[in-house]
């Protein structure tokens, strides 16, 4: 399968390679030291016979089994050289095992190598194997060369490597790397701390993440976006689109439910005097859940307020301020788009509907580029970011249209520019998933994001018209010129996209998407119209550019710094509440005590965990809030990483509620205790912050986290990760408040070009 490992240990390797070896007289590799075995049996041969694919198969440590339908696949490494890689312990028993061909197509039996069976002591390869024969009907036989190269690596490297193989986009065919793999726990005598064997991952602290959890980079990115409705209804889709297909259920109407930003309540109307509520056309009455405290009424102010939060007067219309209200059901009748939010982004989104022309209260933001430049990618985090931040948000993927309706098996032919029922074909799916945009968007929607190629000026004018009076267009246009990042986005096109779930052939569909790109890059023409913002070469994360056209306003110039700041570039995120803090063992909310003793003992494995797991990182920091509880929790960690304080990352403040039980709350203040239970995401402490408050002021984190390009450990509280972990998850808005988060617990995000993933390690109860 050749990592980047295998094939480049050079000078100071273990392992030897050519024909020197596999004959029994090399140093035996057993030697104590650490590390582990990576093992790479090779197979050559220029001249082979029809479709037979080289396999392994022997005794269980190594294969599992000497059944030969078992038997495991070697991966093909050139035209003529065949690869399986594994990892074994220095002193792995004997394996015992044999070459076997396979026909690829057809049912017939397969060929076993001549001779007795191949034996590996230490990593080397007993005996004079240097060929491995087959003898075929009626032939002379066919022969391999047979290599067999040992390196020994520590479980470090290996963790690394196989990332690194990860981030090629093609699965891992090393045996024996569970995972990232790193010894929490010390072990003495251990060098570099790779440990002596292969239990070298934290199998008995690692923890199920929630089936919720993030896991998206296993999923096509293509496969989450909308679901047509227009043709369902119409009967025009009669197939699914991939897998994911199911999460997208039609209601009455063929209204398309989907994970989205949650339906929020009516924004309510208070004026000073509860008493007198203005009502008019379209001004919904005062709900408010609870009664007005004092507190509440020293905090009326007149004027225009956004979002004051449950429990509290939100509203606040004096006599003479001119009508003015919203209609925040999100979910159906929704007749103004406003963003579930509170702060700055409710601020401005109240200030584009009252002064903004009607068509910029929509914003379709249209992808541009050539396929493999990684829009549907772009199109999916941006998603994410802006429904986190509480702006109702769509992803409209054409490619998902045109398999719904054409079948996802369309050759390369189907997408040539001198095809006219191609051309028409695509325009027509193009035109369709627009039109479900705008539809979505008369009803409230906020933000489409609509991924497709957009690559001809035509189309684009195509779809500047069907926007005019409806919503307001910015295309985003993504080009990347580096040809290793272009090839690797292909692969991964041809692993995760529906389009070649049926090709079992990798290599034909390589051909095919290949063939597909090139007839795209005859006709298309760059944007040079309307507004719009181009990322140059910004995969990595450093170098690159971003060029805007003719932007303004709020979100639109969110949108540029967001995308400014994100990047690809693989790293983890370590998200970890303190250790148990005093006023937790009492039951008390907020406060700024110290460690509990199992606290204490949290602080201490948190350190040589961490420690241990960013070892070879020497960028990586480590973030805590500004409350005591936090910064004593990375107090050990050591390793000389930079510790950084956040107020943006102090706990949920609970206002007045601040060191109160729930219990005293539900006695003392039954009102606000039935208020948050009622609407726990908006609610507002009073004197406090609600969670959409904390959301809001962990923007600038999530920006920085989308920024940084090592690793960063973040120590912070329950409801502030929520809110992180929310993002980095895709959950929508009104589960925020409810997602577990476990005390002593560490949860790794790894962020990467495949999307998100998760790991949970629990180092105690
Ligand atoms: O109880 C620990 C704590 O971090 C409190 O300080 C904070 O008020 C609370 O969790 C947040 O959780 P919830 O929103 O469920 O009350």
């Amino acid at each position: 399968m050749g990592t980047g490992s295998s094939k480049d240990t050079e000078g100071g390797s273990h392992g030897r390679e050519g024909e020197g070896e596999g004959e029994g007289e090399g140093e035996n590799l057993d030697q104590g030291g650490g590390g582990q075995l990576y093992v790479s049996l090779k197979m050559e041969n220029y001249k082979l016979k029809g479709d037979l694919i080289p396999h392994v198969y022997g005794s269980v440590p190594l294969i599992g089994s000497w059944d030969s339908s078992k038997a495991l696949s070697m991966e093909r490494e050139s035209a003529s050289m065949w690869e399986l890689s594994f990892v074994v312990p220095p002193n792995h028993e004997t394996l015992d095992f044999k070459f076997l061909l396979k026909p690829k197509y057809t049912n017939a039996p397969c060929v076993v190598e001549e001779g007795p069976n191949r034996q590996l002591i230490g990593g080397t390869l007993q005996g004079d194997a240097r060929l491995a024969l087959f003898k075929l009907n009626g032939d002379d036989g066919l022969e391999y060369r047979v290599f067999i190269k040992a390196d020994r690596v520590s479980p470090f490297d290996l963790a690394a490597s196989w990332r690194a193989y990860q981030e090629n986009l093609r699965p891992s065919a090393v045996r024996g790397i569970p995972d990232v793999s790193i010894d929490s726990v010390p072990q003495t005598g251990a060098e570099n701390g790779s440990s002596a064997s292969l239990e070298l991952d934290l199998e008995h602290y690692v923890v199920p993440a929630p089936s919720t959890c993030a896991n998206s980079g296993l999923v096509y990115a293509a496969n989450m976006t909308e679901t047509p409705r227009s043709l369902t209804l119409s009967g025009l889709f009669s197939k699914s689109d991939g897998p994911s297909s199911a999460a997208h259920s039609f209601k009455d109407g063929g209204d398309v439910s989907v994970d989205r930003p949650s339906p929020i309540k009516e924004m309510e109307v208070v004026v000073p005097d509860p008493t007198k509520v203005y009502l008019s056309s379209g001004m919904v009455e005062s709900k408010s859940v609870g009664t007005l405290s004092p507190l509440q009424k020293q905090d009326s102010h007149r004027g225009l307020f956004v979002d004051r939060g449950v429990g509290s007067p939100r509203l606040v219309k004096s006599s003479s301020a001119s009508t003015f209200s919203f209609d925040l059901k999100l979910d159906t009748e929704t007749k103004n788009s406003m963003p579930a939010a509170s702060g700055a982004v409710a601020a401005a989104a109240i200030a584009d509907q009252m002064l903004g022309p009607k068509e910029d209260r929509h914003l379709a933001i249209v992808l541009v580029g050539l396929p493999a430049r990684g829009k549907t990618f772009t199109a999916a985090k941006l998603t994410r970011y802006l429904r986190w931040l509480g702006h109702d948000t769509k992803h409209f993927n054409v490619g998902k249209y045109r398999r719904l309706k054409h079948g996802a098996n369309q050759s390369a032919d189907f997408f040539r520019a001198d095809n006219p029922e191609g051309i028409e074909a695509r325009n027509e799916v193009a035109a369709l998933a627009f039109d479900d945009m705008v539809s979505w968007m008369q009803e409230g929607g906020q933000v489409g994001v609509f991924d497709a190629t957009n690559s001809t000026r035509k189309r684009r004018n195509m779809l500047m018209k069907m926007a005019e009076g409806k919503c307001k267009i910015i295309f985003l246009e993504t080009i990347c010129n580096d040809e290793r990042i272009i090839e690797r986005n292909i692969r991964l096109k041809i692993q995760q996209s529906p389009d070649y779930a049926e090709e079992p052939d990798f290599e034909a569909g390589l051909r095919d998407f290949k063939s597909r790109l090139a007839n795209y890059e005859k006709v298309y023409e760059l944007v040079e119209e309307g507004s719009y913002i181009k990322m140059i070469d910004m995969v990595s994360g450093h170098g690159g550019q971003i060029q805007v056209n003719n932007i303004s306003g709020y979100l639109p110039g969110r949108i540029v710094f967001f995308l400014v700041n994100t990047h690809l570039t693989p790293r983890p995120i370590l998200l970890t509440r303190h250790g148990e803090s005093r006023d937790n063992v009492r039951g008390r909310i907020g406060g700024d005590t110290v460690l509990s003793d199992a606290g204490e003992l949290y602080a201490k494995k948190l350190s040589n965990f961490v420690e241990k797991r960013l070892k070879s990182e020497r960028a990586a920091s480590i973030w805590t809030s500004t409350l005591q509880r936090t910064i004593l929790t990375a107090s050990h960690i050591g390793g000389g990483f930079p510790k950084i304080q956040w107020r943006a990352l102090d706990e949920i403040y609970a206002g007045v509620c601040d060191g109160m039980t729930y219990e005293e709350i539900k006695k003392n203040m039954p009102e606000e205790y039935e208020a948050r239970k009622k609407d726990k995401l908006r609610y507002r402490y009073p004197r406090g912050e609600s969670y959409l408050d904390v959301i809001q002021r962990l923007e600038p984190v999530i920006i920085e986290l989308e920024r940084q390009r090592a690793p960063v450990v973040v120590i912070s509280h329950q409801a502030v990760l929520r809110a992180l972990y929310a993002y980095f998850a895709d959950r929508p808005l009104k589960e925020i408040p409810h997602i577990e988060i476990p005390l002593h617990t560490i949860i790794e995000i790894q962020m990467g070009v495949t999307g998100v993933q998760e790991k949970r390690y629990k180092l105690m109860d």
